[in-house]
């Protein structure tokens, strides 16, 4: 039984039909009530939905007793919902950069302070898959809060793992950190004019993720080889990764001052 929020649409589309096609019962949620059920129509399986703000920590333990009301045992959570904001650091105002970290940190806090109780009391093999990004080791300009709540995402992963490691419960943890993916997550930006360099940057990340991103179902199929193949770290995309993040550790190694990492 798997648990996704942000399934409406993107990435936790593509694991919702994942999971149905190995067979799994799923709880859809989103914030966007709507779009969930015209979602959920398309589908074919055991499927539940329940609208949920993940913002919200009653929304999200609602969340939890329906889930486990329904169908007595979580295996998968997947806490996937997250949004993106652009634009200069000292320009984006104090209530985005808010929204931004309520919903990529604090729904992701809200999950597991739900789930993680209710897994270990039940005493089997489960697993918290949280969306982290590359976002998650790499600083990309004009993406201030996108990469502080994705960075946040990596600590609270990682620590977890420690602790559930540490206490020898049956619970595991997952990043999944995604390349581009072609979804809707740069939804908030598509206003934004191209006349300054900050738009032009935010416009180029958009056009990457939507021309050269994979898609959701295939981003999907390597999250779930990956948890059968019992990882922490679930890198779909390695590739471009592992050559930025080398760049990245190189500067702090050596000591050097960050400089805008290019793949390659
Ligand atoms: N698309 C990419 O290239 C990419 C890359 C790395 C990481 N990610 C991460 O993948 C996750 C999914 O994003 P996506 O790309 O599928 O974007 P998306 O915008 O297509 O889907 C995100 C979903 O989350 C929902 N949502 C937003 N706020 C919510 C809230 N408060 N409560 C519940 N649901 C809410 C939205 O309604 C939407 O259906 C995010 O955490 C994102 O940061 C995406």
């Amino acid at each position: 039984m798997a648990v996704i929020t942000g399934a409406a649409s993107g990435i936790g589309s593509g694991l919702a039909r994942a999971a149905l096609a190995r067979g799994m019962r799923v709880v859809l949620t989103d914030i966007d009530g709507a779009a969930l059920e015209r979602f959920a129509a398309t589908l074919e399986g055991v499927v539940s939905t329940c609208t949920v703000d993940v913002r919200d920590p009653a929304s999200v333990e609602a969340l939890a007793a329906h889930a486990y009301a329904t169908f007595g045992q979580v295996d998968l959570l997947f806490n996937n919902a997250g949004v993106l904001i652009g634009g200069k650091s000292w320009e984006i105002p104090a209530e985005r950069w808010a929204w931004q970290m309520q919903v990529n940190v604090m729904g992701v806090i809200h999950g597991i302070a739900s789930f993680l109780p209710r897994m270990m009391a039940a005493g089997r093999p489960a697993r918290v898959i949280n969306t982290g990004s590359m976002a998650s080791f790499i600083a990309s300009p004009y993406l201030a809060p996108y990469s502080a709540s994705k960075f946040a995402v990596l600590a609270i992963s990682e620590t977890l793992a420690l602790e559930l490691q540490s206490e020898q419960a049956p619970v595991s943890v997952s990043i999944l950190c995604p390349g581009p993916v072609q979804t809707e997550i740069f939804r908030e930006t598509v206003g934004m004019k191209a006349d300054t360099v900050s738009d032009k940057t935010v416009g180029m990340m958009r056009d990457i993720t939507v021309n050269q991103g994979i898609s959701p179902d295939e981003l999907a199929r390597r999250a779930f080889a990956g948890i059968d193949e019992d990882q922490f770290w679930i890198i779909p995309q390695p590739e471009i990764l592992d050559t930025l993040y080398r760049q990245r550790a190189d500067n702090m190694l050596s000591r050097r001052n960050p400089s805008i990492a290019m793949p390659g």
